[in-house]
């Protein structure tokens, strides 16, 4: 009988691998995505599908998948290459890890774009030049701050340097060290925001567009988009859960560190809708304004607010340490790929990895200026990069993670990774055999338009 591998790597504090985990999870994905497309798909019904997702879906996968990462103790392709032959099943299998590695780099891809944003804002809010009192102002910055690639590149530059800086230092050195001073930087720096949210008002409408169920509201690419974003924000099926659980010391509990992750990114994402939809409606905002909606929208509530503007750089710098504790963990898969299984120095494949993802970034950058119209079906490059990877890559890797765990593979290795009581061993079972993997089809059925649910 084969046991768990030996570690290359570990988290070496306590609170190593929640920090990290939590940092990984809670991001743009929470602050920026959740909102713009919580507008687009109608509000309510599309938040209870989400929710739902994350129960049902989320948390059981990601419980597998931290206990892939730590019995197989690396990438996730070696990860999960070294668990099925350990259940006697054939290299194949690692193809999952592969997919689930592809889709961390190409989310990498258009998240640093977005991050730029952040960055760029920032810079704005302290140079003073974020001024502009209505939402066409607003508007118009933002298209501004796009039109020019050189200016737009340099910030995604910006987010990819400093990422693979801190990948290439290495996981304590690098990861683990600029997590535990960022990590609670944002918990302080999100708290006192939304004290001042609370206290200027105007929860009650966004309140209602939040949390009223209204089913016709619910279009089956609302589920799809439901669906995938509950992978999105808790970073699943992208390598990243995987590789940190890979690096998790034998002792800690991987249920609990799941349901406390889980929850701190569920908190953040509904607390975030609960700032942005306010203003939106306040200020006549159209809520499915798309991508740049909280760009439009804070900043002009920040412009009226007493001490706005240092709210408004203490959240760019908040929404900048939240885009960079999840960047690094995207890319950390590849790193660790080829640092350990190709021998490669991690600085190097660090820069290796680097220069890839700088180019395959340039395109989702060109994707607001001078490739706007590089459209293939409607979808220019940054909207691919996300669809690809939300709406499909992430939900069938987690299909095929699921019923690897909760099939396939040897019973035992989930019992002595999760360390569970017998019923809530059978509990997790039976999510992850029936539950997670049937949310997952039936949506794509949906979807397909195979039948309507
Ligand atoms: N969970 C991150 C967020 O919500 C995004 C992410 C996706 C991180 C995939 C790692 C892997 O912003
Ligand atoms: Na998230």
């Amino acid at each position: 009988m084969t046991t768990r591998q030996q570690p290359k790597n570990l988290w070496l504090g306590r609170w190593g691998f929640v920090l990290a985990a939590t940092g990984s999870a809670v991001g743009l994905g929470n602050i920026w995505k959740f909102p713009y497309i919580t507008g687009e798909f109608g509000g309510g019904a599309f938040v209870l599908v989400y929710l739902a997702c994350i129960l049902a879906v989320g948390v059981p996968i990601m419980m597998a998948e931290i206990a892939f990462g730590r019995r197989g103790r690396g990438s996730p392709i070696d990860a999960i290459r070294r668990v099925t032959r350990e259940s006697g099943h054939g290299r194949l299998w690692s193809l999952v890890g592969w997919m689930a590695m592809l889709a961390g780099f190409m989310i990498l891809s258009f998240y640093v774009v977005v991050a730029g944003w952040s960055f760029s804002y920032l810079w704005k809010m302290l140079s003073g030049s974020l001024g502009g009192s209505s939402v066409d102002d607003m508007m118009a910055i933002f298209v501004a701050n796009n039109e020019n690639p050189f200016n737009l590149g340099m910030w995604s530059t910006l987010v990819v340097v400093l990422t693979m800086l801190i990948v290439g230092k290495g996981v304590q050195a690098g990861i683990e060290r600029s997590v535990s001073w960022m990590m609670p930087g944002m918990v302080i720096m999100l708290a006192i925001l939304i004290g001042y949210g609370v206290f200027s008002g105007g929860f009650g409408e966004a309140v209602a567009f939040l949390f009223s169920f209204n089913a016709e509201g619910l279009s089956s690419e609302g589920m799809l988009a439901a669906l995938g974003h509950a992978f999105f924000t808790l970073s699943l099926a992208s390598g990243a859960i995987l590789t940190y659980g890979a690096y998790l010391p034998d002792r800690s509990s991987i249920a609990r560190t799941t349901f406390s992750v889980a929850a701190a990114d569920t908190v953040v994402a509904l607390m975030a809708g609960l700032a942005i939809f306010p203003i939106i409606f306040a200020n006549g905002m159209d809520p499915g304004e798309g991508p740049g909606l909280i760009f439009m929208s804070l900043p002009l509530a920040f412009q009226s607010m007493p001490l706005g503007t240092l709210f408004g750089i203490l959240f760019f710098v908040m929404l900048s340490m939240a885009a960079l504790t999840s960047s690094i963990s995207m890319i950390e898969a590849s790193v660790a790929w080829l640092n350990e299984s190709k021998g490669i120095a991690r600085k190097h494949a660090a820069w290796g990895v680097g220069i890839v993802l700088w180019l395959v970034s340039s395109l989702a950058m060109l994707s607001f200026n001078w490739g706007a119209d590089w459209t293939l079906a409607g979808r220019n490059a940054f909207d691919w990069l996300d669809y690809l990877t939300s709406r499909w890559m992430m939900p069938l890797g987690g299909l095929a993670m699921a019923l690897m765990a909760g099939f396939l593979l040897r019973h035992e290795i989930f019992k002595a990774e999760l360390g569970l009581s017998d019923t809530q061993h059978a509990l997790w079972l039976f999510m992850i055999r029936y539950v997670s993997p049937l949310g997952i089809v039936l949506i794509f059925i949906d979807a397909l338009g195979i039948a309507t649910l």
